[in-house]
């Protein structure tokens, strides 16, 4: 019997090789099993189990409170929805904080979680470290602009890159995330056209978020293009209202069991009177009257 799965997987050098025919990169965030099958099922080829699962789905204040567990767990689930698109999982903060500790942490979720990349916030800073895992055998996306991770030194999610020292940086950043030999980055909340310059400069593609349509490719969190929370950052495009359609069907579902019409006929199952009748004894099924009609009995009655 064969161990190999129906479909193959895409791998880095398939999204280069997409990359290098001009096709822009689709990616979305995705951080549970049913969501990745039909992620998958619409043919999104990088799904990526970002750190925002922590603020998006575990309640968290901040991405920094994300731990590997956290991290693992929902890689997993990812991982078993789909079979077509190339996983990445997000290097959550402080695990990656050595180069040892990289290779070790990105090694946990390749080998038991089965995601085929990862990805790790920073740009000169992180060059060591990216270098460290990708000599390691495991594929590292960057990540540069705003980096959520460092949100206690930026202050608060805003532009980065507007001034010429910031800009300047940040052209010096995807530089370094290039030459440690990540296979793509993610931009973050930069100027449109600072992110534009940046790609024309870059031999690998280029993943936005909040830095205009100039990159190689877009990333979005999924609740934010499905419309799932109270809010959504201006960079997002509703593409559904699924907080609308949740809150609407969930109301009905409620409305109904307290009105008595669900469970109805199509959601219930009977069985053969005949047999319940023999399970409870001669005339069990015979209820009598409704309670409310039933004569009361006299206290004093010989039961
Ligand atoms: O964690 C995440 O969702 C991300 C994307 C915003 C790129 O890092």
């Amino acid at each position: 019997m064969s161990t190999h799965p129906e479909v193959a997987r895409l791998s880095v050098t398939d999204i280069g090789r997409s990359y290098a025919d001009g096709q822009r990169i689709a990616m979305l965030t995705a951080y549970d099993h049913p969501t990745a099958r039909l992620l998958d099922e619409a043919g999104i080829p990088l799904l990526l189990v970002g750190d925002s699962v922590g603020t998006v789905m575990l309640g968290y204040d901040t991405e920094v409170r994300v731990s590997m567990a956290d991290m693992l767990h929902h890689v997993r689930a990812v991982v078993r929805g789909s079979q077509r698109a190339l996983v990445i999982a997000d290097m959550p903060f402080l695990s990656y904080a050595s180069p040892t500790e990289a290779v070790t942490n990105a090694g946990h979720f390749l080998r038991e979680a089965g995601a085929q990349a990862v990805k790790l916030e920073g740009g000169r800073r992180s060059a060591r470290i990216i270098e460290a895992v990708v000599k390691a055998g495991i594929p590292v996306m960057g990540h540069i602009g705003l980096t959520p991770q460092a949100i206690h030194q930026i202050g608060k999610r805003r532009v980065l890159g507007k001034t010429r020292d910031s800009a300047r940086g940040l052209l010096a950043d995807a530089l370094a995330v290039q030459e440690a030999g990540a296979f793509a980055t993610v931009l973050e909340l930069v100027p449109d056209q600072l992110a534009t310059a940046i790609t024309e400069r870059l031999r690998i593609p280029t993943i936005g978020i909040g830095a205009g349509s100039g990159c190689s490719g877009q990333v979005q969190v999924i609740t934010d293009l499905l419309g799932l929370g109270a809010w959504a950052p201006r960079h997002a495009r509703r593409y559904a209202d699924l907080r609308t359609i949740i809150l609407d069907a969930v109301t009905a579902y409620r409305s109904d069991v307290e009105g008595g019409s669900f469970p109805g006929p199509e959601q219930t199952v009977r069985m053969d009177d005949a047999v319940l009748a023999e399970v409870l004894g001669a005339g069990a099924l015979d209820r009598g009257p409704d309670p409310g009609e039933r004569t009361p009995i006299p206290l004093d009655a010989d039961l």
